[in-house]
């Protein structure tokens, strides 16, 4: 048996895009990572280097060409935030946020418990009985997360969940999601166009570099915790900011 020390690791992970017309798109290559148990790990770089493909196959939505993925705890189910969460539009936050435990018949009064308290936590309690349509982006993406912890997910892979989002919004949702995360003791696989919002996010960076995809670098981000307005003043901030972004280049 694998120690249950880490939620999730791969080794040698590789993925490649057959093409008709054109020469194969190799995805990724060779990715060895190993996520712990309650860890925020978000990923960067550049646009095509593999990031949702990653993300994609951790998640168990795109099998890998090469190499493993050795879960933890495999029984467990994992959340998934998109950039466009796709609510349905007839039902309210609450039964949208309550679905996944619907479709696996997985109601119980501990389950709707929890959910009552991630709605809480998320700041839509008085949101309850609204439709998607009377909400804003930002409250839309906060069901969306609250949905994939609904079921008790111990891993949440999100992509770009904030990426369509006004700064200001952004920076209120990371310390929502920051909240959540240490309440609940959730792994968070988080990626991400925003180096700032990396950096203040994440015990770690996963830096991705292109053609073929591939990790550059893991930079760990040892700004004090718990993080606030304050963190962003932080001179280290600052400099770790600049160290990423020399890193994408
Ligand atoms: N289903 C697919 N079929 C063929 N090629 C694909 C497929 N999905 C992704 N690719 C290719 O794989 C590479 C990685 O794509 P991926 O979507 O993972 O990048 P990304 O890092 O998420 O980019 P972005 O920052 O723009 O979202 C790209 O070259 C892309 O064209
Ligand atoms: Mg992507």
């Amino acid at each position: 048996m694998e120690s249950t020390k880490y939620s999730v690791v791969t080794k040698n992970l590789g993925k490649v895009y057959k093409n008709l017309l054109k020469d194969d798109t190799v995805a990724l290559t060779d990715i060895n990572l190993e996520i712990e148990n309650g860890e925020f790990v978000s990923i960067i770089g550049p646009s095509g280097c593999g990031k949702s493909t990653l993300l994609k196959i951790i998640g168990g939505l795109e099998k890998p060409t090469s190499g493993e993925i050795i879960y933890s705890d495999p029984e467990n189910k994992l959340g998934f935030v998109f950039q466009d969460s796709v609510l349905l539009p007839w039902k309210n936050v609450r039964e949208n946020a309550e679905f996944p435990l619907v479709i696996q018949k997985k109601r119980s009064p501990e389950n709707e418990k929890r959910l009552d308290e991630l709605l809480e936590l998320a700041g839509l309690t008085e949101f309850s009985t609204a439709l998607p349509r009377e909400l804003s982006g930002g409250m839309k993406q906060r069901v969306s997360i609250v949905r994939a912890l609904s079921y008790d997910a111990p891993l949440l892979l999100m992509d770009e969940p904030f990426g369509a989002l006004d700064a200001l919004t952004r920076d209120h949702l990371n310390l929502q999601l920051l909240k959540i995360w240490s309440k609940t003791g959730k792994t968070i696989l988080f990626v991400t166009h925003s180096i700032e919002e990396a950096t203040f996010l994440s015990d770690r960076v996963l830096v991705m570099a292109t053609r073929p995809g591939r990790i550059r670098e893991i930079v760990t981000i040892d700004l004090p915790r718990p993080r606030n307005e304050d963190t962003r003043n932080n001179p280290r901030f600052a400099e770790l900011n600049k160290y990423l972004r020399e890193l994408i280049g």
